[in-house]
């Protein structure tokens, strides 16, 4: 049996198992995916441990928080995607050694054009956060031909320094792109993102509600209680409010098709595991 996994800590409530379950069942693959906690400081031996399993043979695994940065290093071989964002949320174990990649970005990107049917050529992006979410979603987020992207962080040298490193993508692409203080976002967008862990410590909204353009597309990377704040306040300001579940669904469907080389109906998994979590 091959054998795949989402790493992380905490990984109790992930849905991923469920999510490549349901993918592997609708592409009739043969998998089974699991889920394990590693230890804060334990990455590379979670990483042995998990590929010494008898269970079957570990063919992958995706990984969560905080280890997107750790995956990186036990890499051997990265993905420009995943070395532009410096993180990863994939892993292929190849007989050449161990791949990294990113479809975090990707995930979102086609979220937004695919379920919530945006397009992102021509739109003017607001991405709040500079941590590793941010990360890897900000090159996909240009190379879909967003217009201008900004990038506001509550510390805007890691801002500077995310954008500093996307420059050239910004330039190929030709959108603006720039680095600001959360309290000095200038103008007003149609896609705000928010990036932040902010709401898991029980802050407020980070910006001011005066970047949201009317009927902005105000989109939460975290799912369930974690984005209720901000969704409320999108929605008390006039904009689309919408939860990280399907961009979870969608990164999943970017990992599912590196492993087995099909792409899985992302839509309706993500139908079926809102109608599951109520919403
Ligand atoms: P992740 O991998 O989830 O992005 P991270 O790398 O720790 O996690 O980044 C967390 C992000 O949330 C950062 O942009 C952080 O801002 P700083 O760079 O200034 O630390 C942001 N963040 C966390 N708590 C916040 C808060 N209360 N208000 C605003 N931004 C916050």
């Amino acid at each position: 049996m091959d054998l795949y996994c989402v790493m992380g800590n905490p990984v109790e409530h992930s849905r991923s198992p469920w999510i490549h379950a349901r993918f592997a069942e609708l592409t009739g693959q043969t998998l089974h995916y699991g889920r394990r906690r590693i230890e804060l400081d334990g990455f590379a031996d979670g990483i042995a441990a998990f590929r010494a399993d008898p269970a079957g043979m570990a063919r992958g695994c995706n990984i969560t928080v905080p280890f997107k940065f750790d995956a990186g290093a036990v890499a051997q071989h990265l993905s420009p995607r995943a070395a532009l964002a410096k993180a990863v949320n994939t892993l292929t174990f190849r007989a050449d050694g161990v791949h990294g990649d990113n479809t975090d970005g990707v995930g979102l990107v086609n979220d937004i054009q695919q379920n919530a049917q945006l397009t992102i050529g021509g739109r003017d992006v607001l991405l709040i956060g500079a941590g590793g979410a941010a990360a890897g979603v900000l090159g996909p987020l240009l190379a879909a031909g967003a217009r201008r992207v900004v990038v506001a962080n509550r510390t805007l040298g890691k801002a500077v320094a995310l954008v500093q490193r996307h420059a050239p993508v910004a330039l190929a692409h030709g959108a603006q792109l720039e680095a600001r203080a959360l309290d000095a976002v200038p103008g007003r967008f149609d896609i705000v993102v928010n990036a932040t862990a902010s709401s898991l410590s029980g802050g407020s909204v980070p910006v001011d509600a005066g970047v949201l353009q009317p009927g902005a597309l105000a989109i939460d990377m975290m799912y369930g209680p974690a984005a209720a704040g901000f969704m409320d306040w999108a929605r008390a300001h006039g904009a689309v409010p919408r939860d990280g579940l399907g961009m979870l669904v969608e990164q999943a469907a970017g990992a599912f098709a590196l492993w087995r080389g099909v792409r899985p109906p992302a839509a309706q998994v993500l139908d079926e595991l809102r109608a599951q979590l109520g919403g």
